[in-house]
């Protein structure tokens, strides 16, 4: 595939409580959204290790999205702070080993926020569309 008929492939960590229930939201109002995602629905951001997504992106995803509830309504009290301080750092690690760390983002959607769903994902997806195919050249694990 060249790369102007490019379309990225996409993973998505919802959390059950907010984000799921938003993603849900946008669903059943039937808003158009792209089909080039993927939703791995987690109870918690929190939950989210760097290696899952080290992993998606290693196994073809050219793009990894991470949604949480909005500071104040995570459900764990503080899953969404410490996801809030891994993400950042671990984009310092991608750009560190060559890899566009615009790749992989965090937002905050609630449940009532389906709009805001479809916002997010098609901007996402219209960004990792900007930066191509992952490439890395890199070997990662076995
Ligand atoms: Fe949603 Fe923690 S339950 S971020």
């Amino acid at each position: 595939m060249n790369d102007e008929n490019f379309e990225p492939r996409i993973l998505v960590f919802c959390c059950n409580w907010c984000s799921y229930a938003g993603a849900d939201l946008a669903g059943v109002s039937r808003l158009q959204m792209p089909s080039n995602f993927r939703i791995v629905r987690v109870m918690c951001s929190g939950r989210v290790e760097p290696e899952f997504v080290m992993r998606a992106l290693r196994n073809g995803f050219d793009g990894v999205l991470i949604l949480a509830c909005h500071i104040g309504d995570c459900h764990y009290i503080a899953g969404n702070h410490r996801t809030a301080k891994r993400i950042p750092l671990l984009r310092k690690l991608l750009d560190h080993v060559g890899i566009d760390s615009k790749r992989v983002m965090l937002d905050y959607v609630s449940a009532a926020e389906g709009e805001k769903f479809k916002t997010v994902i098609s901007g996402f997806i219209d960004d990792v569309r900007q930066i191509g195919p992952i490439r890395t050249g890199l070997k990662w694990g076995a």
